[in-house]
C-alpha cells in the first residue's frame, strides 16, 4: 500500500502543469562506453525538446531513488554470457530485494545493446525491462534490442521515445526535429552527444576511424609454438587519442581479398558489378561480414534446404550444438553445403551483416609509450579438409597491412579496468594467453609512475619455451621489484594440466593475505572457461582461508566487486 500511495504521489507530482520541464533520467549500464555515449545523446535530445535530462550509471541509483523518478530511459549493454555490465550489477542486485519499492509512478523504456552472435543476446536489457514491468512501472515504448550495428536502430528508438515523452509532457516536439537523435544518422555521425566532443580523440569512430600507421609487427611466440602471438604498435600521430592502460583499441578490419575472390567465384558474380555505387568486391572486402554466418543467413539456409545437415542441427534446438557445428565454418562453407538451394547474390547480400570492428585490450601504457598504442594479438588460423580459415582482424593485422601501412582504429575506453587510483594499493593480475595484454600495460604504467603498490601476476600458456611472451620484460620487472610475484602456469609442460587457477590455489594463504591488504584483483582473457574457473578458485581460496563456508565467500567476492576491486576484461 505504501508503494501504491507513493506511486499516486509521484503521479500527482508528474502531472503538475506548473513544472517547466519533465526530467528524463537516462540510466546506463556500460562496459566499453557505447551505452554511456548513447545516454549522453539522449540527454542532448531531451534538452533539445525542452525536457530536462540527466545521465547516471545504473549502479549510482538506489531503488528508492528510482521509485521517485518519473521518466526513466535505460540503455544497457550485456556483458559476457548474459550478465549485467560492471556498472549495473549492484543495481540489478538491489532490484531483487523483496523490500524493493514498487515503481508505479515510473514511466520507462529500455534500449538493449548486444551482439546476436552471443547466446544471451541483450539479456541485461531484457531482464531490466521485465523487472521494471513486474514492479509496476509503465512502459512508454517497446524495448529495442540492437545488434552490433546499433547506431541507426538506437537513433530511431531515441527519437521515437523522446518525441513521445515530449508530446505527453505537452512540450512542442517540433523544437526537437533538428535535434540529436531525431534522424537515424544524427547519432551515428557522432558529435551529437556532448560527451563525445569532450574526450580528446573521440571524433574517431567506427565510421570515421583514425588511420594509424602500424609501425611494429613482430611475432612474440616461437615458430614451433601452436600459436602465433604478435606484438603490434600503432603510431597515434596527431590523432589526439589519449588512452589509459586497460582501455581497448577497436580495429576496423578488411576481409581477405582471396576469400572475397573465392566467394565471388562460387557465386559466379563479377567483382566489378555495382552495389549502391561501389564495386561488389570492394563491398565484400570492407563492408560485409563474410566469415561468420549471421543468424539471418542460417535461418534463410534452413528454409531453402530443409533436409540439410544444418537444418537438422537447427531443428534440435540446442544452441550450443549449433555453435559447435558452425564453429570453423564460414559463409562460403555454408553456401557450398547448400548446393543448388543456395541463395543468389542478391538474396545473400541482405543476410550478410556489416563488418564489425574488433576490440583488443591495449598492452601499453601512455606514460611508458607516449604516442603509441601496443596490442598483443593471437593470429587466428586453422585449416580443415577444404580450406584454411583465417580470423578476420587478427590476420588482417598480421598479414595484410603493408609495412607502415595504415589501419582504421578508434579508442574504446574501459574506465572500469585500470590501475587503482591509489598507487600504494596492491594488484593481483590474472591473465593467461593474450590475457596478459592489459597487465603488461599496467606494469609499465606503475613502473613509469613510480607507484609503490605491490604487483602479482599470474600468467600461463601451453609451453614455457615457445609461449612465454614478454619474458624479458617480465623478468626485468621481477628483478627491478616492480613485480613482487610472478606465478607461471605452462599447461602442457608436464603430464597434468597446470592452469593459472592451479597456482592461485597453491598460493591460497598469500593470495588471501593480499586481498585482506586491499588488493585489486583483475582477470583478463577467455570468458567461457578460464574466467569462470578463476572465479571459482578465488571463491575456494576465500572459503578455505576464512573457514566460513561458500555463502560467506560469495559475499566476500560480491563486496570486492562492489568496491571495484574485482574487475574483469573477458571475452
Ligand atoms: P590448454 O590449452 O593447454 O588447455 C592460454 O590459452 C592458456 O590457458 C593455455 O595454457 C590453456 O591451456 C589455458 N587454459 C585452457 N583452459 C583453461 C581454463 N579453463 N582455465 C584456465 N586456463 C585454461
Amino acid at each position: 500500500l505504501a508503494g501504491f500511495i507513493a506511486g499516486i504521489a509521484a503521479a500527482g507530482k508528474k502531472a503538475a502543469p506548473a513544472a517547466p520541464t519533465t526530467t528524463i533520467d537516462v540510466l546506463f549500464g556500460t562496459q566499453t562506453g557505447n551505452a554511456e555515449l548513447l545516454a549522453e545523446d539522449l540527454v542532448a535530445g531531451a534538452t533539445a525538446r525542452g525536457l530536462g535530462g540527466r545521465a547516471t550509471p545504473l549502479d549510482a541509483v538506489s531503488p528508492e531513488q528510482l521509485a521517485d523518478m518519473t521518466h526513466v530511459l535505460v540503455v544497457t549493454s550485456t556483458y559476457g554470457e548474459g550478465e549485467m555490465p560492471d556498472n549495473a550489477g549492484l543495481f540489478w542486485e538491489a532490484l531483487q530485494s523483496p523490500a524493493v519499492p514498487r515503481l508505479e509512478g515510473v514511466q520507462y523504456a529500455v534500449l538493449g545493446l548486444g551482439d546476436t552472435s552471443y547466446d544471451e543476446f541483450c539479456q541485461a536489457g531484457k531482464l531490466l525491462d521485465l523487472r521494471f514491468e513486474q514492479l509496476g512501472a509503465t512502459r512508454v515504448h517497446d524495448r529495442v534490442d540492437c545488434d552490433v550495428d546499433y547506431e541507426d536502430p538506437a537513433a530511431l528508438w531515441s527519437a521515437a521515445v523522446l518525441d513521445r515523452i515530449a508530446a505527453q509532457a505537452g512540450v512542442a516536439a517540433a523544437g526537437g526535429t533538428a535535434a540529436a537523435g531525431t534522424a537515424p544518422t544524427a547519432t551515428a555521425a557522432g558529435g551529437a552527444g556532448a560527451g563525445r566532443a569532450s574526450r580528446p580523440g573521440a571524433q574517431w569512430t567506427k565510421r570515421t576511424p583514425y588511420r594509424a600507421p602500424l609501425v611494429v609487427n613482430r611475432v612474440l611466440s616461437a615458430p614451433r609454438s601452436a600459436k602465433e602471438i604478435r606484438h603490434l604498435e600503432f603510431d597515434l600521430g596527431d590523432s589526439g587519442i589519449t588512452y589509459a592502460a586497460g582501455d581497448a583499441l577497436a580495429v576496423v578490419p578488411h576481409n581477405d581479398p582471396a576469400l572475397v575472390d573465392q566467394l565471388l567465384d562460387h557465386l559466379g558474380a563479377d567483382g566489378a558489378a555495382d552495389v549502391d555505387g561501389r564495386p561488389l568486391a570492394e563491398v565484400l572486402r570492407v563492408e560485409r561480414e563474410i566469415r561468420t554466418p549471421s543468424k539471418d543467413l542460417v535461418a534463410d539456409l534452413v528454409q531453402r534446404a530443409p533436409a540439410s545437415e544444418l537444418a537438422a542441427v537447427v531443428a534440435h534446438g540446442d544452441k550450443q550444438e549449433l555453435d559447435r557445428w558452425l564453429w570453423g565454418r564460414d559463409v562460403l562453407d555454408l553456401l557450398v553445403d547448400a548446393g543448388p538451394a543456395a541463395p543468389s547474390l542478391d538474396e545473400l547480400l541482405p543476410n550478410l551483416r556489416g563488418l564489425q570492428a574488433r576490440q583488443y585490450s591495449i598492452s601499453s601504457s601512455p606514460l611508458a609509450h607516449p604516442g603509441r598504442v601496443h596490442l598483443t594479438v593471437a593470429s587466428v588460423r586453422y585449416g580443415d579438409t577444404r580450406r584454411t580459415h583465417h580470423g578476420v582482424a587478427s590476420t588482417y593485422l598480421a598479414d595484410r597491412v603493408q609495412a607502415d601501412g595504415e589501419v582504421g582504429v578508434y579508442l574504446q575506453p574501459n574506465a572500469a579496468f585500470g590501475v587503482p587510483a591509489d598507487g600504494d594499493a596492491p594488484m593481483v593480475m590474472i591473465g593467461p594467453g593474450t590475457g596478459i595484454a592489459p597487465f603488461r600495460g599496467f606494469l609499465h604504467e606503475r613502473a613509469a609512475a613510480g607507484a609503490t603498490g605491490r604487483n602479482w601476476l599470474f600468467f600461463g600458456d601451453q609451453h614455457r619455451d615457445t609461449d612465454f611472451v614478454y619474458e624479458d620484460e617480465l623478468t626485468a620487472f621481477r628483478e627491478s621489484g616492480v613485480l613482487d610475484r610472478l606465478d607461471l602456469a605452462f599447461s602442457r609442460d608436464q603430464a597434468e594440466k597446470v592452469y593459472v587457477q592451479t597456482r592461485m590455489r597453491e598460493q591460497a594463504v598469500e593470495l588471501y593475505r593480499w586481498l585482506e591488504d586491499g588488493a585489486f584483483v583483475y582477470v583478463c582473457g577467455d570468458a567461457s572457461r578460464m574466467a569462470k574457473d578463476v572465479e571459482q578458485a578465488l571463491l575456494d581460496v576465500v572459503a578455505e582461508q576464512r573457514g566460513r563456508g561458500a555463502d560467506d565467500a560469495l559475499g566476500y567476492l560480491a563486496d570486492l566487486r562492489r568496491a571495484k576491486r574485482y574487475v574483469r576484461d573477458v571475452y
